[in-house]
């Protein structure tokens, strides 16, 4: 992750938007479906890898690409902007990652890492292709899905769910209704009851992202240890950052209504990245306990601090430490610990969005560490208490509105000595900077600071960005330095 969001955000005039025709009587019923089903999912337990969809066949790229739906050359449509393709396949930017993604696969460094692990070809190896292209979410799917050609990469349906259930109803009809922003309301609703992914809800949207982004139990959505000792670049998200960098949709008053049926309604991008946090520390801990936290007699490395091992020796009679102390992991000399990027954001936003639960995940943050020193049976019981923690923490940030005001505290929580001191290691210290690059623009889009105002301290939040640009120069006290002067900066606009 070299690259951070110069977010865009447009403002469109609202545009009237007319829709099939149903009853109040059926939007009724749907509703109330609808409610069922989100108390069902509650209940059930939760999958190690998101289940948006429940039927619908994949069509493939080229069914959403006609100039009239989404291959417009102009981001002018009177509801969507149409050319989302285009974004999608912008060449040279973040945007346009997914569409390469399977096209990666032939480059050099994946023949450098096939060769490594002994594949044949990575452009047709199922260890890859679950993240690389559609083909893995149809394969897991199983039975009559459809096909989709490779060269797709990570197409439409990816993100949004199969379409084949909506793809036919989600344009039809311009109406004559009295109150179009109430009919694309319900419309919106019908097509997710049809199988369109409700990536409006954080919840969903970190899950579809974090089965790529981080990992999950399906067939080839899972980075180990090996690949990336084969040359597989790091693994590092940030749901509202990694939101932005490869938006193509735009938030107005008509989106407001399709999505969260009231004109005022937007993204609230706080709590996007605290969703976001609990959802990737939830997964690692499902994964964890999981087939795929072992690999042969050890554990499985990817859910370690990498550079907890990967360090200098230094035999020598003047001793040299390689490391820094860190007060959150109280973990013996010589173990490695768990990888807890997430885990200390996810400290910082307790104290703050649900204090009643940061007791308790300091308590078995605590457990879990000390359960990984007893055996594997005790960690992997450990990993689900502190499982549940982050769940009732991803559900009470869910249903939780975050202000202006919520942004600037937590920029304070991040850099505060209790959780600044436990950066002291690569990872943790990407989340953070990732994380106040995040704070900052949601500040900007609330209209708590001014566009000119956050664009006259990105320059602290670059050099922050710098001191984790290469993990073999990473020294925790420079960055924890330069984190400080972009969190002084940011504070000084309050
Ligand atoms: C768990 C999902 C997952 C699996 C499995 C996976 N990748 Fe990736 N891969 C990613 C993600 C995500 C990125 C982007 C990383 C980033 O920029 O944050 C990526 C990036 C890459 C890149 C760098 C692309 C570039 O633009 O330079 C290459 C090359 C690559 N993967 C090859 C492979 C190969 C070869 C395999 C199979 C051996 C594989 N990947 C398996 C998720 C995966
Ligand atoms: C990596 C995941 C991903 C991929 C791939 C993707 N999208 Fe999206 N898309 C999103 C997210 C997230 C949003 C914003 C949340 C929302 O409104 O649904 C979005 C929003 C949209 C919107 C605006 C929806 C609205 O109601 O305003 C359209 C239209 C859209 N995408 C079309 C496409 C098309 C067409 C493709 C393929 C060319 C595509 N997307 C590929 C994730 C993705
Ligand atoms: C089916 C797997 C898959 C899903 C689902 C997915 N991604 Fe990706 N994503 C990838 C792969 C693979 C790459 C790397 C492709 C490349 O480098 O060409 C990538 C790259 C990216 C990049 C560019 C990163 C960089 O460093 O340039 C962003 C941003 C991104 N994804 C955001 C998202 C978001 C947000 C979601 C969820 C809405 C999401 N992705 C869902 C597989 C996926
Ligand atoms: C428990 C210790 C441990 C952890 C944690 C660990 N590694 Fe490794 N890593 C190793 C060992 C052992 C090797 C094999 C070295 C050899 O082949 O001589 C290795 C090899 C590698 C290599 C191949 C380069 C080389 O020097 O051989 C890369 C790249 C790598 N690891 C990256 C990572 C990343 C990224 C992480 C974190 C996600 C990580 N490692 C976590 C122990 C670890």
């Amino acid at each position: 992750m070299t690259t951070h969001a110069g977010k865009e955000r447009r403002d469109r005039p609202s545009a009237a938007f007319a829709a099939v025709r149903s009853s109040l009587v059926a939007f009724a019923a749907l509703v109330l479906m609808l409610a069922t089903l989100a108390v069902a999912a509650v209940i059930a337990a939760p999958p190690a890898r998101s289940q948006g969809e429940d039927g619908g066949r994949y069509t493939g790229v080229a069914s959403c690409a006609g100039s009239t739906c989404h291959g417009r050359m102009e981001g002018d449509g009177a509801v969507v902007r149409q050319d989302e393709l285009m974004k999608w396949q912008e060449p040279s930017t973040p945007g346009g990652a997914h569409s390469r993604a399977w096209a990666v696969l032939s480059n050099s460094r994946s023949q450098f890492i096939a060769r490594n692990l002994g594949l044949k070809d990575a452009a047709t190896a199922p260890m890859c292709l679950g993240c690389h292209s559609t083909k893995g979410a149809i394969d897991a799917l199983g039975a009559q899905r459809g096909t989709v050609p490779l060269e797709d990469g990570v197409g439409c349906e990816s993100c949004h769910g199969p379409a084949g259930g909506w793809i036919a109803s989600h344009y039809a009809g311009v109406g004559t209704n009295a109150d179009p922003d109430r009919e694309s309301r319900e419309k919106h609703l019908a097509n997710l009851s049809a199988g369109l992914r409700k990536l409006e809800d954080p919840v969903v949207r970190a899950g579809v992202c974090v089965d790529c982004h981080f990992g999950s139990s399906g067939e080839g959505q899972f980075v180990t240890h090996r690949i990336m000792a084969a040359g597989h670049p790091r693994i590092s998200f940030e749901l509202d950052l990694f939101s932005s960098l490869q938006a193509h949709h735009q938030e107005d008053d008509d989106y407001g209504w399709r999505k969260f049926g009231a004109a005022g309604g937007r993204t609230d991008h706080v709590q996007m990245w605290a969703v976001g946090q609990a959802v990737a520390l939830e997964r690692s801990l499902q994964l964890f306990q999981s087939k795929r936290g072992t690999e042969g007699m050890f554990p499985e490395f990817y859910f370690l601090d990498c550079h907890s091992c990967h360090r200098r020796i230094y035999d020598q009679a003047k001793p040299v430490k390689t490391s820094m102390d860190n007060v959150g992991r109280n973990i013996p000399e010589g173990m490695p610990p768990y990888n807890d990027e997430n885990l200390i954001m996810l400290a910082a936003a307790a104290r703050i969005a649900a204090p009643g639960l940061a007791d308790q995940l300091e308590t078995r943050t605590a457990a879990f560490h000390r359960a990984i020193m007893v055996d594997r049976a005790s960690a992997v019981q450990a990993a689900a208490q502190l499982g549940q923690t982050v769940a009732a923490l991803k559900s009470a940030f869910a249903s939780r509105n975050f202000s202006g005001a919520d942004a600037f505290t937590l920029v304070d929580a991040i850099s505060a000595k209790a959780v600044g001191d436990r950066l002291t290691d690569y990872s943790g210290s990407q989340q953070a900077v990732m994380g106040v690059d995040t704070l900052l623009n949601s500040m900007v889009s609330s209209g708590r600071i001014t566009v000119g105002a956050a664009a006259g301290i990105r320059g602290d939040i670059d050099r922050a960005y710098a001191a984790v640009k290469d993990p073999n120069a990473f020294k925790p006290a420079e960055f924890q330095a330069s984190l400080g002067s972009a969190v002084r900066a940011i504070r000084a606009l309050r």
